[in-house]
């Protein structure tokens, strides 16, 4: 890509001609993503929150298609934060009873493509329910190398680093490990996220320009991409301008150029 191209731009491309402009050799190894404006695409349309979350669910699936279709490594969306049990407990409910649903769903078509179902977050204090089909997708996908679709339940990037810490401490209390042996590779050993790349890539949908409690340790040197655009209405054409905005980038991660 030699001559930049601006957001304005990619606006005006469909998603051919955004396809010719990416570099494949230049893409993203882990993408995450803050599905944000549900409930206001439902307000906007004098509709309950739980619509919004339905037609957020279904933009997650074009989501996924076009990652997988790229070859991303992983995905990581923000599916439920350990913050959102403040939420109307009706809400709470349908979130829960969304996320089994999207799994029931979705779990044969996913294996069909080669996606292996991961998830990171508190698990534990998720209803028995979403828990089950949680490990039942994690169980059915285990063996599959394609895209690893990595959802955040209950997930906090707080309580995360706190819960790494204390197996940490415990660890050298027992004298397993020593305090002066502890560096970043061993407080990254110890994430929900052990393994995996840190995101090279930050989306987040509805004109919030906030982290939210989301991989506050791995998106240390990620590039960040706002758009106005709600979740509901996030398409492939949309993920694919965050794509050409990312290749334009200088990642220099503290050096120089
Ligand atoms: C934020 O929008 C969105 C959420 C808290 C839930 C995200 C859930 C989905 C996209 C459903 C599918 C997810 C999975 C994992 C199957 P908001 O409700 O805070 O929107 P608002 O800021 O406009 O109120």
């Amino acid at each position: 890509m030699k001559n930049k191209i601006n957001f304005e731009q990619t606006i005006q491309l469909n998603e051919q001609d955004l396809l010719k402009i990416i570099d494949r050799q230049k893409l993203p190894k882990h993408i995450a993503i803050i599905m944000d404006g549900n409930g206001r695409w439902a307000l906007k349309r004098g509709l309950p929150r739980s619509v919004g979350h339905l037609a957020g669910a279904e933009s997650l699936k074009g989501i996924v298609e076009i990652c997988y279709e790229l070859k991303i490594e992983v995905l990581t969306v923000y599916g439920f934060s350990t913050e959102n049990w403040k939420r109307p407990q009706q809400e709470i409910n349908y979130l829960m009873n969304l996320i089994i649903e999207y799994l029931n769903k979705e779990i044969g078509e996913l294996c069909k493509k080669g996606v292996r179902v991961n998830s990171i977050g508190t698990l534990q204090e998720l209803p028995q329910s979403v828990q089950d089909v949680i490990a039942n997708s994690v169980e059915r996908s285990r063996d599959n190398s394609g895209l690893v679709l990595n959802l955040a339940l209950n997930y906090g990037g707080r309580l995360e680093i706190t819960n790494a810490v204390r197996a940490i401490a415990e660890a050298v209390e027992v004298g397993c490990l020593k305090a002066s042996q502890v560096d970043i590779q061993t407080i990254t050993d110890h994430l929900y996220t052990a393994g995996l790349p840190d995101p090279d890539l930050l989306i987040r949908t509805a004109g919030e320009f906030r982290i939210s409690n989301f991989l506050l340790w791995q998106l240390a040197y990620s590039e960040i991409w706002f758009t106005n655009v709600l979740w509901p209405d996030f398409r492939r054409q949309h993920l694919l301008s965050a794509l050409v905005d990312y290749q334009q980038r200088e990642r220099r991660f503290g050096g120089l150029q």
